[in-house]
């Protein structure tokens, strides 16, 4: 049997947080990464268009042979993942698998809010979409989400511009738009993968006594989690130890930026995602 890596997609670098806690507790397989840094941010766009662009990302690793691909990016994962696991996975590869990052969230803050009072940092595409709303409401019923969409932080991050005076104006302004929106609100999730950047910053924003929650670990632990009950997958994942990086912009601006989301220097090639 054809064993092959695992696929991890953003639409830019956000993913690249997921990625790195992922290789550090699964660092046997191989790993392929996308991030469609031509069509950055998905955040601002519309439900179709996420969804085009998610799909011919998810074809291109199919064709590249991955059986298993994690959507490492909250708003494709909220705009696109269902209709691909219930719509299209069935005609493209009925045996392969895509996996988001909203579900492995929402099943992790049921054990580490307190108080029932749960915030989310996200973009506006993923606030729209109500995806953590609905998915800590059919686990956790009894937690209140309170929403905070953030257009600004995903560019002021993509551009290395939050670690001034005004992205941290920018990050102030949201954190205390959540906190006046409840003032109860005990944990938080940052709902986008590019905020773990922001961490510090967010925190000293916030009563120390608030936990902040970013998706790496979640999605790391859900990832071994799944393969552990799913030996089928497993066995197809090969263990090379290998992470090979596509960006469908320019590989030269990727490896300079990916080393401030990795903290070590990557190679990165050039890609083509399948439109067809
Ligand atoms: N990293 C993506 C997420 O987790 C957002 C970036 C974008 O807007 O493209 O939502």
């Amino acid at each position: 049997m054809a064993k092959s890596p695992i696929g991890v997609f953003d639409s830019g670098y956000g993913g690249l947080t997921v990625l790195k806690s992922i290789v550090a507790q699964l660092p046997d397989y191989d790993y392929i990464y996308i991030g469609d840094n031509a069509r950055t941010p998905y955040g601002s766009r519309s439900f179709e268009t996420v969804y085009e662009y998610t799909l011919q990302a998810v074809k291109t690793f199919f064709e590249l042979g991955c059986e298993l691909v994690i959507i490492a990016c909250n708003t494709a994962s909220a705009k696109a993942l269902r209709n691909i696991q219930q719509k299209d996975l069935i005609f493209l590869a009925p045996n392969k698998r895509v996996l988001g990052v909203i579900r492995p969230s929402a099943e992790a803050i049921g054990n580490i809010t307190q108080n029932n009072h749960v915030g989310i940092f996200g973009t506006p595409g993923t606030v729209n979409s109500e995806s953590y709303v609905i998915e800590i409401g059919k686990l956790f019923p009894e937690i209140k989400v309170t929403q905070e969409a953030c257009p600004i932080w995903v560019p002021l991050i993509e551009n290395n511009q939050f670690d001034n005076e005004g992205g941290r104006f920018f990050v102030k302004e949201h954190v205390d738009n959540l906190l006046q929106k409840d003032s109860k609100i005990d944990t938080i999730i940052l709902g986008c993968t590019h905020y773990p950047l922001l961490i510090d910053i967010i925190k000293e924003f916030l009563p120390p006594h608030i936990k902040v929650l970013s998706q790496g670990d979640i999605v790391a632990n859900a990832l071994q989690d799944y393969l552990n009950r799913h030996p089928e997958m497993e066995e197809k994942c090969s263990q090379g130890k290998t992470v090979t990086y596509f960006t469908t912009d320019n590989p030269e601006i990727f490896e300079e930026r990916a080393e401030i989301f990795l903290g070590k220097s990557i190679k990165a090639q050039r890609i083509n995602l399948k439109t067809n």
